[in-house]
Parts: C-alpha cells; structure tokens; sequence
C-alpha cells in the first residue's frame, strides 16, 4: 500500500496543479489546507535553511548570512525506491528534471528575483519544489523568510510585519507543525522562534523546538536546560542540531562528511553525549515523518470528506466544460479527478486495514 504521507503529498501537488489551472479552486484550498505540513520558523540567521538541507540530506538551498529566504519554498521530499536516481522538479518547469542540486540552488535564486527583483524585499508567492530520492523520508516542508526586528537599507519599514505575517498565515493553520528553530548560542527567552509559536499553539502540541549551533556555544556553557525541557517545556521533545559553519560551506564540506561530524559531535560530547540517539538531523527527520504519519492517519476521516466534496465539485465542473474547452484544462481536471477518486479508495482502505481485525 502506498504510505499515508505519499499519497498526501500527491493530492498536495494535484492541488497546486489545479490553482495554475485556475478553476474550481474553492475546495481544492480547503482541502490544501485540512492537509498537514511542516514549516520552518525563526529568527533570520537562525539556521533554518541549513535544518532544512540536513533533513533532506542534500545542498540545494540559497543560504547564508543576511534575508536570503524572500520567498516561501514548499519542498516535497519523495522517497522513491532504493537505487533509483536522485532528481528534483519545480512547479514553475516540470517537464525538466534537475540531477545536479548546484542548479536547483541557482533556480531557486532565479525564481525569487523572478518576482521580487534583485532587492531585499519579500514575496508571499511560493516556490515550489520536489525532490525523489531513496535517501528521504515522506514530508512537505516550508522553508520561510527569517523573522527580523528591523529593516535594513534597500526594505521598506513596513518589512518587519511584512514577514511576521506571512510566516504567520502558514503558522497559525491548526494543520500546520511548527518547526521552530532558536539558535543556542542566543537566549532561548528572547528567540522569535519560539515567541510566535508559544501565540499560535500554546499547548506546544504541534511545535517541535530545534536548537541548532551548539557548537558556537561559549565554552563553558551548555543547552542541557533548553534540550531536557526545563526552559521552556513542548509537547515534543527538543532536538539540537549541528548544522555546517558559514566556513564549512565557504570550503564546500559535504553533506554525508557533515552529518558524520554531527553524529560523532553528539556521541562524543561530554555534555550531550547521553542524549546522542535523540539528536542530530537525522533523528529529527525520522522523528517529522513519523509524528506527520500519525497526525494525518487520524485525519483520514476529515480529508476523505473533503476529496468527496472535491470530486462533486470536479464532476460538475466537467459537465459545464462538455467538449470544447481547451484540451489542456480539460486533461488536467480529469487527471485529478481520476487521482480524488483513487484517494477516496486508497484511504479507505488505509482506515480498514487500521482498524484492529484489519489484515495489516
Ligand atoms: P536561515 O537564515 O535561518 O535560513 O539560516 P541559514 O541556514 O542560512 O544559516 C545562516 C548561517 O549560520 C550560515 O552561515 C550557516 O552556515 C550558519 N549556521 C547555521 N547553523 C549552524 C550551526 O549549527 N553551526 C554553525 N557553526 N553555523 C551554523
Ligand atoms: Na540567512
Ligand atoms: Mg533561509
């Protein structure tokens, strides 16, 4: 059976297909957003986009000192069979498949001048982007412009709520987790991170604290405080992190040689080292895609509703087109149409194959 966060992230992706299209959107939005992902909150710097490269395992995203993030990413990570080549694929190019992850980062670059300009300014327009691999686990995730508390030359003062919002509007949606990273060598009191999901998920229920540059801390010092949960307490465990250096990526380091030297800092860490299986980028990504597959097995019932409605609203959709609409559109409704439809049966028979006496 093809796994629960598979099958999401094609109805997420039929979705943007159908808001290119242009029609019959309504319940295709609504349905986008009963769907859970994961997005990535901070301070600018914090080290978000790097927590992002580690998950997937790969470089591919612009990264850096100062706003680099302007536009919203939405990044599908597809586990594809083992052996199979590594690619990726943009919503904006899909017939080109991208092999060499240099030229995804320099897209990426391209795609938010696109709109934006060679400026520090932002646009809420996603990017998005897909990535098939052997080597990832199932997620979306949604690499987002840092939070900043000023604005620089060449921004418009209204910048600083700017990004607040749009980070919020991704943030506030109960189907959204909350990846929130707090950089450790900052007091974790004063981290945007976790101020702006401590007033959108109080509980912490869907809030997972990354604390990332354990490394920068001063000697001396350790995060015991913040990663045992006496700081400040979620739900869900806090996971640190060691990302590579601005000097590590000036010298090209690797992502495999990168995660070995996370793994061996943990592991041979006289204040960590009792936490070293609970640590790492590795961990946290096991740790997203197991909580993202129970998150939406109980949503099942909800978002099987919502395909009904979509179908319905499809189905009336083709009668009113009849023949002669272009044959573009047409095709593509009927595409997706025939995808709800397969949803419907696969769920089903996800829920059935759930319950206890089910032949799983
Ligand atoms: P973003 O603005 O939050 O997306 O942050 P980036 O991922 O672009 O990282 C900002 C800078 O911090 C880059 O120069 C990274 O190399 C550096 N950085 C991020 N995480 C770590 C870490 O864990 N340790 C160290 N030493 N540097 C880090
Ligand atoms: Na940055
Ligand atoms: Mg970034």
């Amino acid at each position: 059976m093809e796994s629960l966060i598979g099958l999401v992230n094609r109805i997420q992706r039929a979705c943007t297909a159908l808001g290119d299209y242009g029609g019959g959107d309504q319940a295709f939005s609504s349905l986008w957003d009963a769907l859970p992902s994961v997005a990535v909150v901070g301070g600018q710097s914090s080290g978000k986009s790097s927590v992002l490269e580690s998950i997937v395992g790969r470089d591919f995203l612009p990264r850096g000192s100062g706003i680099v993030t302007r536009r919203p990413l939405v990044l599908q990570l597809h586990k594809t069979e083992e052996g199979q080549h590594e690619y990726a694929e943009f919503g904006h190019m899909q017939r080109r498949r991208f092999t060499d992850f240099a030229l995804v980062r320099k897209e990426i670059s391209d795609e938010t001048e696109r709109i934006t300009g060679k400026t520090k300014q932002i646009s809420p327009v996603p990017i998005h982007l897909s990535i098939y691999s052997p080597n990832v686990v199932n997620l979306t995730l949604i690499d987002l412009p840092g939070l900043t508390k000023v604005a620089v030359e060449g921004q418009s003062e209204s910048i600083v709520q700017d990004i607040e919002n749009m980070v919020r509007s991704y943030v506030e949606k109960p189907n959204c987790i909350i990846l929130a990273i707090s950089p450790a060598n900052q007091d974790i009191a004063t981290s945007d991170a976790i101020k702006l999901a401590k007033e959108v998920d109080p509980t912490g229920e869907r809030t997972f604290g990354v604390l990332t540059k354990l490394d920068l801390m001063d000697k001396g010092t350790n995060a015991l405080d913040v990663l045992e949960g006496r700081s400040y307490r979620l739900q869900h465990p806090w996971v640190g992190i060691v990302n590579r250096s601005q000097a590590d990526i000036n010298k090209n380091v690797d992502m495999v040689i990168a995660r070995r030297k996370e793994r061996e800092y943990f592991s041979t860490s006289p204040d960590y080292g009792h936490l070293a299986s609970k640590m790492g980028s590795e961990y946290l990504a096991k740790l997203l895609s197991r909580h993202l597959e129970s998150v939406i097995r109980a949503k099942i019932p909800s978002i099987t509703s919502l395909i009904n409605k979509s179908i319905d609203e499809l189905e009336s959709e083709m009668d009113h087109l009849g023949r002669p609409i272009a044959v573009d559109a047409g095709a593509q409704l009927y595409t997706i149409l025939e995808l709800c439809r397969a949803f419907d049966r696969i769920f089903k028979e996800h829920l059935e194959g759930g319950r206890p006496g089910g032949d799983r």
